[in-house]
């Protein structure tokens, strides 16, 4: 029997958060191409993804929602993995962290690490936002306040275990300089090592009260397992890890690489290792922390007026386009950017043109030159071998970028080997051949070629654009795909019949999709302007409405407050009476468009003082729940001031 070399690779682990767009598509994306590319190269192969489910976030989003965190995550990963299907990702095994074998062995990770002194019990400090019950850093906070809800955060102190990250830090220093591909691509290991282990590691906090939505700790009842721990473990407990059945584990780990975006590779290059040590389990070979698809230069959460939803992309250029302009556009380590513009013309020249175009002339010239019958290549010139030579050396060099996890370099080797196609039919002219009856074989023997390129390119592109393979394989009518085929550039039979089919790629009319997706955005952001309304404040009785006294007021004057960015001073007239209003509408209104209106005045509001001016009462204004464009409340000219509004 002959025994396989394996290949373990795995994905993050997705947070089931909001609905992923195509940036965030990526990390799977490319280790399904990878891996796909390995069983392809005869690896026996073992790919990994799946969801990481619990945190406070979680369980705030699922209240709100009014429904338990489990089966407010059980829909949200139904939906990812509808996305992964739909984006052709083969996966071995999903993990869900709240599968319970790996509830069970992260119980275990936990109180070994605790038994044996790595995790110790203590408090933990930080800045905390009451309302939403979260700890957030310094550097966490926007505008020294809450990065969620907007509110002021106080110091505050919960107790919390903590795990002795230093104690293995030289250990990983050493690992990691005498692992050169432990840490890829190279520039990320200089920061791992460079602004975190060696300025010395922070012991890392690894449960939490306030909240339970977690992994119990099993011997501490009020603590809950905090994020790494759990979430990393997926890398072994998918494997067995914990269970009575280790063949999966004895058989794939260590992992062969970690793929995971640049964000998290602090996680998977410093925690993740020295829990592995803690554990006495050996390191994974690679963890390789890709950058990541921007629009317009900035990340992608926000989509800037461009359609990122990778189900409406697919929609209207197919899975592959999505796969290949993924795997194309994000460099060796670096970052890669998305316009819809961009996209769309890599497809119409990469895809339609190159790729599309070769398989459509070669289809299309066998089928009017020999009725479709594919010729023995009997007539073979000097011209043919610089083409089957490139052919027959691209197979390597795509191998070589796909271990040194370049992809798109891999990517510009086939489409070589496609430009090459081109050029060839240029160089050979076999409408011309087609033309003298005395060169019929070499017409038959330049088509041969072609196709047989093309069987080539079919094998060399499936790992990344699986549908397109089979659709090339459909109309060259080839069966022979196995990599080792690619070491002789004769596995087309002769005699076979090409079948023209679908254009692979059509071309797109740039302009007018650009404007469609303009049309479909517009509609989109409409859609998510739909308020999202306010709770109802508690019943009052009419004696409670009773004492608010609303009057209708004109604006006489009104002018900006000096350094007051959102304060508007205004001079009203209610019945006989003049008063100043100071009002926070100067975001919204010019003072001159104020001046002249009849409004709303809450006018027995106790007068306070704002920046040092004068209240006496307050305008009444409406927003949007989601405090877009403010309104004030105008009435018709025709009222008298001072009337009451009942
Ligand atoms: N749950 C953690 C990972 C725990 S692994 C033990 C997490 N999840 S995530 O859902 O936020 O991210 C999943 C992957 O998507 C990460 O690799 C992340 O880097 C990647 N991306 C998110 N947005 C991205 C882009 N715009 N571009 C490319 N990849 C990006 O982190």
């Amino acid at each position: 029997m002959c025994d396989k070399k394996k290949f373990y690779i795995t994905t993050p682990i997705y947070y089931p958060s909001a609905k992923l767009h195509i940036g965030n598509t990526y990390t799977t994306v490319a280790a399904d191409a990878l891996a796909r590319f390995k069983r392809l190269a005869g690896y026996d192969v073992f790919f990994l993804t799946g969801t990481d489910e619990h945190g406070q976030k979680i369980q705030r989003l699922a209240e709100e929602k009014g429904v338990a965190p489990k089966e407010y995550v059980d829909e949200i990963v139904a939906g990812i993995r509808e996305l992964w299907d739909l984006m052709n990702i083969k996966y071995d095994k999903f993990i869900r962290t709240t599968d319970k074998y790996h509830v069970k062995a992260v119980q275990d990770i936990f109180k070994k690490l605790y038994d044996q002194g790595d995790i110790y019990k203590s408090s933990y400090e930080g800045l905390y936002c009451t309302p939403c019950e979260s700890f957030w850093t310094e550097t966490q906070l926007v505008d020294g306040k809450c990065p969620d809800c907007g509110r002021p955060v106080e110091k505050a102190k919960e107790e919390a275990y903590f795990f002795k990250m230093s104690k293995y830090a030289d250990r990983l220093i050493e690992h990691i300089e005498n692992n050169p591909d432990f840490i890829q691509p190279e520039s990320r290991k200089n920061e791992m090592v460079n602004n975190f282990l060696k300025p010395g590691l922070q012991d890392l906090c690894v449960s939490r009260t306030s909240f339970n939505w977690g992994i119990p700790v099993e011997f501490d009842k009020e603590h809950v397992v905090y994020v790494w721990i759990d979430a990393l473990s997926n890398y072994i407990t998918a494997l067995g890890y914990g269970s009575e059945n280790l063949d999966l584990y004895n058989k794939y780990w260590p992992a062969d690489v970690h793929l995971i975006g640049k964000d998290i590779l602090r996680f998977h290059t410093i925690y993740w290792p020295i829990m592995l040590m803690a554990l006495d389990i050996e390191l994974p070979k690679q963890v390789f922390g890709h950058g990541w698809l921007l629009v317009d230069g900035g990340k992608m959460s926000k989509s800037k007026g461009n359609v990122v939803d990778p189900v409406i992309l697919a929609d209207h250029f197919g899975v592959d386009a999505i796969r290949y302009y993924l795997l194309r556009e994000i460099p060796f380590g670096a970052d890669g950017l998305f316009t819809n513009e961009t996209f769309i013309k890599k497809i119409n020249a990469d895809l339609a043109n190159d790729l599309g175009n070769l398989v459509s002339r070669t289809v299309a010239m066998v089928e009017k030159y020999f009725n479709g019958v594919i010729q023995a290549p009997t007539a073979k010139e000097d011209i043919d071998n610089e083409f089957i030579e490139l052919a027959l050396n691209t197979p390597k060099l795509v191998e070589k970028s796909i271990d040194e996890l370049k992809i798109p370099e891999a990517l510009s080797h086939i489409w070589n080997l496609i430009s090459r196609s081109n050029k060839y039919i240029d160089e050979t002219t076999p409408w011309i051949l087609a033309k003298d009856e005395s060169k019929q074989e070499r017409l038959g023997t330049v088509l041969y070629n072609l196709v047989e390129a093309l069987r080539f390119t079919s094998v060399l592109v499936s790992s990344f654009l699986p549908d397109t393979a089979e659709k090339i394989n459909a109309q060259i009518n080839v069966d022979l795909t196995t990599w080792d085929s690619l070491a002789s550039f004769d596995g087309t039979q002769a005699g076979s019949k090409v079948k023209k089919g679908e254009v692979i790629f059509p071309r797109i009319d740039v302009e007018a999709k650009i404007a469609e997706f303009e049309a479909l955005k517009e509609a989109q952001e409409k859609e998510n302007k739909k308020p999202v309304m306010e709770p109802l404040k508690e019943e009052i009785t009419i004696d409670d409405f009773d004492k608010i006294d609303l009057r209708v007021v004109k604006v006489l004057e009104c002018e900006a407050v000096p350094k007051a960015k959102k304060l508007l001073k205004l001079k009203v007239e209610l019945g006989e009476e003049t008063r100043q209003v100071i009002s926070g509408i100067a975001q919204h209104y010019k003072p001159e468009e104020l001046v002249g209106k009849n409004v709303v005045l809450v006018a027995n509001l106790k007068p306070v003082k704002l920046r040092g001016e004068l209240s006496q009462g307050m305008i009444l204004a409406v927003s949007n729940d989601d405090d877009s464009k403010l309104f004030t409340v105008d009435v018709p000219a025709e009222l008298l001031t001072g009337s009451q509004v009942r």
